[in-house]
């Protein structure tokens, strides 16, 4: 895999210090804005293009505070991994992994379980090139590219088959990328996904939603979801609270992200975050 992509550093890399450029590698296509560039943009990455910064900025003017959102999410998704190690798991799924941010799921796990595995999955090369740049020398971590609403394809792949052991719990994450999944997709994916794991698996899941948000902002997060390849659908609580049926939610159930596990001020973007366990 190509490894010389914003943001890696060493030989080829098209970061110099803190200097940004826009050098697209050849399997890159910067000529529309990736979700897992703009959320980057929110985190504070430099693995960006202008069209993903016009994207994000343009979120910004409906959601002012949509990096302190976007931090809330990642804090989220290590809560989540430190609860299910907690709950005995040693073993994950990352559905829409995005460009590595410290620290990893895999980071997290191995505080617990220095043997964890991980399977990161992500649809957009960019992720990719650096989880496996990123993991090249770790044998417990692998990362496929590969699209999440193809759940048959992922839980058959050959190298998720050698990592994951399908008769043990499993943490599958679905954080922050629901909201590229259509409405009509979503449901029944997560029930593929859930079926094929053992009882005891945890799900933990973040996805924007429209609950709480102005109806106008709502429509303009709606249209620059749009310029996105995947677009973008954001759920009443009502369609969240449909992806944990037959789970046994854990403390404090399905609740804006800021506030599980923590006394956050929702933000004007609004994401919906729970987990709830495999009987
Ligand atoms: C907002 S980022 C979330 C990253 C991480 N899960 C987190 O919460 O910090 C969403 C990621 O989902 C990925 N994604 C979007 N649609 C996808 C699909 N259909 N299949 C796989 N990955 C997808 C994007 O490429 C992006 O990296």
């Amino acid at each position: 895999m190509a490894t010389s992509v914003p943001g890696t550093s060493g030989a080829g890399s098209p970061w110099m210090g803190d200097e940004r450029t826009d050098w697209v590698p050849p399997n890159i296509d910067a000529t529309k804005p990736s979700s897992a560039r703009i959320y980057d943009y929110f985190l504070g990455g430099k693995d960006n293009y202008a069209i993903d910064r016009a994207a994000a900025e343009e979120m910004l003017k409906s959601a002012p505070d949509a990096r302190k959102t976007a931090r809330s999410n990642r804090a989220f998704l290590v809560k989540a991994v430190q609860l299910m190690t907690q709950a005995g798991i040693e073993q994950f799924i990352d559905l829409g992994t995005g460009i590595p941010t410290s620290p990893n799921v895999h980071e997290v796990a191995a505080e617990t379980y220095p043997e964890a595995r991980v399977v990161y999955v992500d649809i957009d090369p960019i992720v990719t090139s650096h989880a496996r740049a990123l993991l090249a020398t770790l044998p417990t971590v692998v990362s496929v590219q590969q699209d999440l609403r193809q759940p048959a394809a992922i839980l058959q792949d050959p190298a998720v088959r050698s990592l994951i052991d399908f008769s043990r719990p499993v943490g599958l994450l679905l954080v922050g990328v629901l909201h590229f999944v259509s409405f009509d997709v979503g449901t029944g994916m997560v029930r593929t996904y859930l079926n094929a794991l053992a009882p005891g698996s945890h799900l933990a899941l973040s996805a924007a939603s429209r609950e709480g948000m102005a109806p106008e902002a709502v429509r303009r997060m709606e249209e620059v979801g749009a310029t996105l390849a995947s677009g973008a659908f954001m759920r009443s609580m009502a369609q969240v609270e449909e992806l944990f049926e037959g789970l046994d939610l854990v403390e404090p159930g399905i609740t804006e992200v800021s506030r599980w596990r923590s006394d956050g001020t929702p933000g004007r973007l609004r994401i919906l975050a729970g987990v709830g366990v495999k009987r």
